[in-house]
């Protein structure tokens, strides 16, 4: 049993598993095959337990949807983008949707998860996901069913782990597409506004906006000024570059303002869906500045296709690694890269703060060091 095990957390004996079990929650991206590829391969040739594949996140377990996967059944899964197993990012086992004499009621079913794991004799789960799949790890753990958590998400914003898989994927589509913007705006001389995801964090404009030569680049953690972003684009036409790219993260927000939702958050806790805010700046800049300006919202391409090399490589080290925690009585993990190591954290203390852009950090710096504007008003102010 590992010496860093938590108070409360169940305990199991590595020499008794046969079984365990993979599940994908949330939003899907590129690597959670190659997750899946990795833990099934070192359960099955290191350890000989037998992987169970729960499909459809946690709403698989409480229709008892499993399949066994097989080493077999891996074959050339790193390269597919998604997931053969599904996911679904509604319907928290916490605040299920049920319905009771006709009316639809929120219940909390995880006392039914861990009595369907049981029932297929499942030692333990493994659970691949970003911040609200392992809430729900964390509390299936409480009940007493030993968890291992593998975290994903383009957005990048998950505290315990330096990066997640799919970032670089989402990072690499978004430069490619900032790339080809490039061509088109200097060719009509126009202003491109790209909008990105990332929900409240701005790492993929930030990093996409440096790869792709952005000239401007707007992000959650750096409310921004309209004028400032005005005056930049107006300073490059006097200079003579009459186009202009704009990265804009989907959360990014005016000063003052507020962000730019399809669909505001519940007021029961739904979280909302952000977007719109690239149309709002692109009518500023074609306004102020009478530069034909023109939108793109890369949406769920970010999530699309094939990984790229970094984030197979670091989705089969997580896979690989979970099945190793589980052998060594690692339960209530959750495994992470910290520089170049994989390393695991407590499930608990991984999920407690999101790993935001330092708006005073060196990636912000290096681009306001290109001449990139970050929509600062204070720091173009000192200029004039
Ligand atoms: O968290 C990943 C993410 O792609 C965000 O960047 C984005 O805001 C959200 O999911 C989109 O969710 P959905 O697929 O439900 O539209």
């Amino acid at each position: 049993m590992s010496k860093s095990r938590k108070k409360g957390t169940p305990e199991i004996n590595p020499k008794n598993i046969k079984r365990v079990a993979i599940l994908t929650g949330g939003g899907d991206c590129p690597g959670l095959n190659a997750v899946i590829r990795g833990f099934v391969r070192c359960c099955n040739k290191v350890y000989g337990w037998k992987v169970i594949g729960i499909k459809d996140g946690f709403d698989g377990i409480l229709s008892e949807d499993f399949v066994e996967i097989a080493t077999g059944d891996t074959r050339g899964l790193q390269v597919l983008g998604g997931t053969i197993l599904g996911t679904s990012n509604r319907g928290n086992p916490m605040k299920y949707p049920v319905e009771e004499d006709g009316i639809i009621v929120t219940k909390d079913v995880t006392p039914q998860i861990v009595k369907n794991l049981n029932k297929h004799k499942i030692d333990v789960l493994v659970t691949v996901g970003g911040d609200g799949t392992m809430k729900i790890a964390e509390a299936i753990l409480k009940m007493g069913f030993p968890v291992i958590g593998v975290p994903k998400t383009i957005d990048n914003d998950l505290g315990a782990t330096d990066v997640t898989f799919g970032y670089n994927s989402a990072v690499a589509c978004a430069t490619n597409a900032l790339d080809k913007l490039h061509t088109t705006a200097e060719s009509h001389h126009r202003a491109l506004v790209l909008e990105v995801m990332g929900r409240d964090c701005g790492w993929i404009a930030l990093e996409a906006g440096i790869a792709g030569g952005a000239d401007v680049i707007l992000i959650p953690e750096i409310p921004f000024d309209m004028d400032a972003v005005n005056r930049h684009i107006h300073d490059r036409k006097k200079s003579g570059s009459r186009f202009c790219i704009i990265a804009v993260a989907e959360g990014a927000f005016p000063d003052g303002g507020s962000k730019v939702y399809k669909k505001k958050p519940g007021p029961d806790g739904t979280p909302g869906k952000l977007g719109g805010i690239a149309d709002w700046v692109a009518d500023k800049i074609s306004f102020a500045t009478e530069i034909e300006t023109r939108v793109a919202v890369l949406g769920h391409l970010q999530r699309g296709g094939a990984p790229t090399t970094f984030d197979r490589v670091l989705a089969t080290r997580f896979g690989v690694e979970a099945g190793h925690l589980i052998a060594n009585g690692e339960i209530g993990k959750i495994v992470c890269l910290k520089g170049r190591a994989i390393k695991s954290y407590d499930i608990k203390s991984a999920i407690k703060e999101l790993k935001v852009v330092n708006p005073d950090g060196q990636t912000v710096r290096t681009a306001e060091a290109l001449g990139i504007c970050m929509g600062r008003a204070n720091k173009y102010d000192k200029k004039d």
